[in-house]
């Protein structure tokens, strides 16, 4: 049995972000195979709708789509790893970022044809204020693509975040042969004849020590030499100190669909990656993994799992202590009791109950309504209250309203509720008192709304108003006049004045007219 501390050392949790069509599938398919957990890859859940679980909501089946963030966990070099999935698509949510705020680095997976595109960007930024460790895979190496150093540079520029090229493609598409590996002194070929070719050993001037082969005699060698070059004497020095402080990104080239720098890439961020560290409470008291005292928070609810006993998962992350199934905790905010014996565990696409758990890990606790998210759970007398969550700017809104004016009662439940649980978020018309919707990503709504009419029997109109950039104001230096078509002003849920500018525009206009006034987004 591992001790506490063994365990906790063990333990890689991380997410991988990109943007749609980038290749988070194919590689979190390979990630699993080297784990030995699928066979083929091509068996994972959520492409292409053979994820419909009878007991997943309808929408997700309907749809064939993963509504809400998954946990997969397997084993690897001595590692338990959990990789938390992030959706992506029109599922995109706030379950996306709440899910980043569980793990403890980050794998962002980006198109080399393409390079960094939106949705990455965005993810980025959510991840970089956390300073946690983000590693780049540059994917589709087997396509032609953009030239390395040109991607490099754009993801130093876009993101602002400096990098260091542990690999080094010798050319890409038709013409690639393999990868230099910088941090392993050696080249990695693209198709060697046989296993022992796989890995050709270099000497401390990068120079192949094997017999010549293909890849010495092709000009590209010289190419890639010349470019190895130049990243030694300009390029960034490798810092691990900076790369666990977010302030570095490791990067790898390869290819998921050819299973290609997959295994080198995951031994090396397996030698990186951290494991799970300390968690700030409220008191200011940090609680460190190997705290005796088992502590989680929860950063997700999923709801419906199964529409027949109208249950709900929340997911927890546990921040210290062993977890043992049919142990008592505490709920801190309602101080209620409860007795964890209902607890699932995710393994690949199955459930399974989960007997112990160990920091860094999911677990998934079965729950009728008393979890919210954010929730932090302890057991003993010892009081722990974790940070809260941070609130996300949402991006599109909609006004809603009961479609039947005698519902007006279950439809205030259904929206408070459906707000707690972080479905969305609500605004509420500064003059006029209307219900605005606000979400990170349109599925929200569509949750919501089917939510509405399964749980709360009750329908709801949405009209939308589109995108808007919101801005949260000073309330002492508000004067309702500033309002505007352009800038709608709303209350937050918490009676907070937010102006809902129209476009980038409008607010630099606004900022322009009022340039004492505060504005401020949230995460
Ligand atoms: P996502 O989860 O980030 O959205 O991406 P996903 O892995 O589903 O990959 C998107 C498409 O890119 C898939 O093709 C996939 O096969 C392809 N792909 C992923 N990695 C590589 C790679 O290294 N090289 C090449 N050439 N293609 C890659 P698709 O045709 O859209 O989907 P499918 O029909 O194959 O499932």
């Amino acid at each position: 049995m591992a001790s506490l501390k063994e365990a906790t050392q063990t333990r890689r949790t991380f997410a991988i972000i990109s943007h749609p069509d980038a290749g988070k599938t194919t590689i979190t398919e390979q990630l699993l195979k080297l784990g030995g957990v699928v066979r083929e890859a091509g068996t994972v859940k959520g492409r292409k709708g053979n994820f419909a679980k009878s007991d997943w909501m309808e929408i997700e089946q309907k749809r064939g789509i993963s509504v809400t963030s998954s946990v997969l966990q397997f084993d690897f070099d001595g590692k338990r790893i959990n990789i938390l999935d992030t959706p992506g698509h029109e599922d995109f949510s706030e379950d996306t970022y709440r899910t980043l705020m569980a793990v403890d680095s980050v794998i962002m997976v980006v198109d080399s044809a393409k390079g960094i595109e939106p949705q990455t960007k965005k993810l980025f930024e959510i991840v970089s204020k956390r300073h946690i460790p983000i590693f780049t895979f540059f994917n589709k190496l087997d396509r032609d693509g953009r030239e390395p150093l040109d991607l490099v540079d754009e993801l130093e520029t876009t993101l602002g975040i400096n990098a260091y090229p542990m690999n080094w493609p010798i050319g890409s598409g038709q013409i690639l042969a393999g990868l230099f590996d910088r941090y392993h002194n050696n080249v990695e070929v693209y198709r060697p004849a046989s296993e022992s070719e796989r890995f050709l050993p270099l000497n401390d001037e990068g120079v192949d020590l094997a017999k010549p082969n293909a890849i010495q005699e092709n000009s590209l060698w010289d190419d890639t030499r010349d470019e190895i070059e130049m990243l030694q004497d300009a390029g960034n020095q490798f810092d691990e100190a900076a790369v666990m402080n977010g302030k570095l990104t490791p990067v790898f080239f390869g290819s998921a669909l050819r299973g290609f720098g997959i295994e080198t890439f995951l031994q090396t961020y397996m030698q990186f990656a951290p494991a799970p560290g300390a968690k700030n409470t409220t008191t200011g008291e940090a609680i460190a993994p190997e705290n005796e005292q088992f502590t989680g928070f929860v950063f997700k609810i999923q709801a419906n799992m199964n529409p027949n006993h109208r249950d709900r998962i929340a997911f927890l992350r546990i921040a210290s202590g062993k977890f043992e199934r049919g142990m008592d905790v505490t709920l801190q905010r309602t101080k209620k009791k409860i007795r964890l014996a209902n607890v699932t565990q995710f393994m690949a696409d199955t459930r399974e109950n989960v007997e112990t758990a160990y920091p860094g890990d999911i677990i998934g606790i079965y729950d009728t309504g008393n979890f919210q998210i954010g929730d932090t759970i302890y057991a003993g007398k010892h009081e722990v209250a974790f940070e809260e969550l941070p609130t996300f700017t949402p991006e599109l809104f909609m006004r809603v309203h009961a479609k039947n004016v005698l519902k007006q009662k279950s439809f205030h439940k259904g929206v408070t509720q459906l707000v707690q649980e972080g479905t969305i978020q609500m605004y509420t018309a500064w003059d006029s008192g209307d219900y605005i919707i606000g979400a990170v990503g349109a599925l929200q709504f569509e949750v919501f709304q089917f939510r509405m009419e399964n749980e709360y029997n009750t329908e709801v109109s949405l009209e939308t108003m589109g995108p808007k950039i919101a801005r949260w104001i000073n309330p002492e230096q508000l004067d309702p006049k500033m309002a505007s078509s352009r800038n709608l002003l709303v209350r937050d849920r918490y009676e907070n004045p937010v102006f809902l500018f129209e476009n980038q525009f409008a607010e630099r206009w606004f900022t322009n007219k009022y340039p004492d006034v505060e504005l401020e987004a949230k995460l």
